[in-house]
């Protein structure tokens, strides 16, 4: 990590890169019992840089704030943050206090920000022909376009997702699974091979993403597995 960091929202990219954003560089959460005490927490000095992990690049280098940009809102206890179906990163809160509180140092917070990844502002690559239900252990083939500007020799990635959210520091139903694809030969459809069964991606909604180098699509909404409701047995191929 680039500085200490509790509270931290970690949040997955569907290139498979991790955005690391809020939080407060010392203290920690509830409850407000030591010294030190803003509002209902004892975090304080508000971490105002993202950061990135990317599990690519080489170790000691994995982790950069390089040309993120530094934000002059505090997102302190009871931040949330979440991936959009767009592909970009949707933050509100905080709120410290016990009550709505403006009037203290870390106010409760009612502006709400988006942060563009760089791939907001490209070229994008584009999904169509999605089915609305997708087994699982099964094949499908979708429709795609790949902007010319993006080199044809960069890799392709289909990532499944849940988008889950992020409150301050605790991550619910965030899944990413990437599945393998094949680009057919003049480009313009993928065949894809759903995940094998229920225990790798959990039956019900996700969005699938494609990236091709630095380019990321936006989201197409998918009904994974039986589209049943709960409890549902056991789905797909044992493992
Ligand atoms: C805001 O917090 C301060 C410090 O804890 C407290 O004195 C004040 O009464 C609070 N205001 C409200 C409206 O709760
Ligand atoms: C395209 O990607 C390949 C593989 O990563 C790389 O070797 C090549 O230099 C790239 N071409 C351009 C024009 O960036």
């Amino acid at each position: 990590m680039l500085e200490g960091r509790m509270m931290p929202e970690m949040i997955l990219l569907p290139n498979g890169q991790v955005l690391i954003i809020n939080g407060a560089q010392t203290g920690y959460a509830a409850i407000s019992s030591v010294a030190v005490v803003q509002g209902n927490s004892n975090a304080d000095h508000a971490a105002l840089t993202p950061s990135l992990y990317d599990p690519l690049a080489p170790l000691g280098r994995r982790i950069s704030n390089k040309e993120l940009p530094t934000t002059d809102i505090a997102r302190m206890y009871h931040s949330s943050v979440t991936l959009t179906p767009s592909g970009n990163i949707l933050l509100a809160g905080s709120n410290p206090n016990v009550n709505v509180n403006e009037t203290v140092k870390f106010p409760t917070e009612f502006r709400v920000q988006y942060l563009n990844p760089p791939y907001m502002s490209m070229a994008r690559p584009t999904l169509s022909g999605v089915p609305a239900k997708i087994a699982f252990d099964s094949r499908f083939t979708v429709q795609v376009t790949i902007p010319q500007s993006v080199n044809r020799s960069s890799e392709i990635k289909v990532a499944l997702m849940d988008l889950g959210y992020s409150s301050h520091a605790f991550h619910s139903s965030s899944r990413l699974v990437f599945l393998d694809a094949s680009l057919s030969s003049d480009r313009k459809s993928l065949e894809i091979l759903s995940p094998p069964n229920n225990r790798v991606y959990p039956p019900g909604p996700g969005y699938l993403f494609l990236t091709v180098g630095d380019a990321t699509s936006a989201g197409m909404r998918v009904m994974v597995g039986s589209g049943a409701s709960p409890p549902v047995p056991d789905q797909g191929r044992r493992i």
